[in-house]
């Protein structure tokens, strides 16, 4: 007799969440197809281990306790096609320089999350796309379809699992190397500029923090300190994220872990549920339940009180500090209104939470060429808010959470260099959402940490 999918979900208790209602999920013209790829890929060798997972609980875990800040930080959607060694470099690079700068001004240690090596699936609000009269299937990113708007790019193509494995592999590879290997050297820190942005005011700004710390490490040498062979100067933490919407590949990548006896989905170190899939009787809220990995979810203004906290109790029932990090996304005019009650209803509750800000979800607007945007003035504000509501609420703003490059894009309005409306055309390369260019990260990172010192 044949087995149904059902069937395999009543022998396998962590398959509960496949009778449940699953948003988002493309519409797969040929499942056998899936399933073949889905089970070549159940056997090939995990991309992170459970070990590394735990070690990032931890670091969270003194995220939670307001002993450290979450950087987290990448694509909005990586892209199978401008994939180099080079792009990874440069996508570590800003995240190691706006790390150092946010270290060294809060004097807290920072938490290094990229949205990198898997952040492949995208949720849509429409599942359609019309243009010129024709409709088409939304883009929902390369681990699905290519986004070209023809009807062949946007069918769904089960090997895009594979080759989204294989990219996430490779990236992980050489992030593994850079962050071991002297790249992320403390004693490297003004080589990580790009040369766009060395003559900017932000360039100049870090250089001057690059100085500083270069003297700071001399000065330890001076007095004793043998800093040649101490691993923490010379080799960095480095953690990958994505959001985890495409359940059949995280599925056949949830391994147990033979030490602990757990779950893991070991497609990355942390993965979150996004805005559009949070529902509470949701397969996606399952899924993450049953995965042992810190976790994360997407707030956004539409959430209740109520709601949130008995998130907070089905995804993190034993309350460990560093399971779970709610990111909120409300948007710079609904930040302060929003937050404070979903913090007190939280800390009230004894949920110990990670709270990160997403200042990008809640301020996309199209800009009159057309063009999907943000204002780097609305993303600040928004930043602003949420510390100003945690300050309100004597809880701790845990982190940020951006989309950014290191490229020199004109995606986002505004900044030092005042990308406008106009500009926009210029380099516009993202394959989803509007992402900070190099220069503008860099400030960000400059702005938070003002905020960070304010706060301490
Ligand atoms: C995202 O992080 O790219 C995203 C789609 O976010 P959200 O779920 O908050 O809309
Ligand atoms: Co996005």
């Amino acid at each position: 007799m044949a087995v149904t999918v059902d069937d395999q979900a009543q022998e396998r208790p962590e398959r509960a969440w496949r009778h449940l209602p699953a948003d988002q999920q493309p519409d797969w013209p040929d499942r056998a197809a899936l399933d073949q790829v889905t089970d070549e890929i159940s056997i090939l060798p995990p991309l992170v281990f459970a070990a590394e997972s735990r070690d990032l609980t931890a670091a969270l875990a003194r995220v939670a306790e307001g002993q450290a800040f979450l950087l987290q930080a990448g694509d909005c959607a990586e892209s199978f096609d401008s994939f180099s060694a080079e792009s990874v470099r440069r996508r570590l690079q800003i995240i190691l320089q706006m790390a150092v700068v946010l270290t060294y001004s809060s004097g807290v240690p920072t938490v290094k999350i990229g949205r990198i090596a898997g952040q492949f699936a995208k949720p849509r609000s429409a599942s359609t796309e019309t243009c010129d009269g024709v409709t088409l299937p939304s883009f929902r990113g390369h681990i699905i379809h290519g986004e070209a708007f023809t009807a062949e790019a946007r069918a769904p193509e089960p090997r895009r699992l594979l080759q989204a494995y294989h990219q996430a592999a490779s990236t992980l590879n050489l992030l593994r190397s850079l962050t071991r290997g002297g790249f992320a050297d403390l004693n490297r820190v003004h080589s990580w500029t790009q040369d766009f942005v060395t003559g900017s005011p932000e360039g100049r700004q870090y250089r001057a923090l690059a100085d500083e710390t270069g003297r700071a490490l001399r000065f330890m040498t001076a007095c004793g300190v043998d800093t040649g062979s101490l691993p923490t100067l010379h080799q960095t933490e480095f953690f990958t994220s994505h959001e985890a919407l495409l359940l059949p590949y995280e599925e056949a990548l949830t391994r147990r872990d033979p030490m602990s006896g757990d779950l893991y989905a070991t497609s990355a170190h942390t993965i979150w549920i996004g805005e559009r899939t949070r529902q509470l009787d949701g397969a996606h809220v399952a899924f993450f339940a049953s995965v042992a990995n810190p976790i994360g979810c997407k707030i956004g203004p539409t959430a209740t009180p109520e709601e949130v906290v008995e998130l907070c109790a089905s995804l993190n029932p034993g309350r460990v500090p560093g399971r779970l990090t709610l990111i909120s996304r409300m948007g710079a005019d609904l930040v302060t209104d929003r937050l404070r009650p979903l913090l007190r209803a939280v800390r009230d509750a004894g949920h110990p939470v990670v709270w990160a800000c997403d200042p990008m979800h809640g301020n996309t607007f199209t800009s009159t060429s057309g063009r999907k945007t943000r204002r780097v003035d609305d993303i600040l504000d928004e930043i602003a808010g949420f510390f100003g509501a945690h300050d309100a609420e004597h809880t701790w703003a845990g982190g940020i959470h951006v989309e950014l490059t290191s490229e020199d894009v004109t995606e986002c309005l505004g900044g030092s260099h005042k990308v406008l409306d106009s500009d926009l055309d210029t380099n516009y390369e993202t394959i989803c959402d509007p992402r900070l260019n190099g220069r503008q990260s860099l400030d960000l990172a400059f702005r938070v940490a003002e905020l960070l010192r304010a706060r301490s």
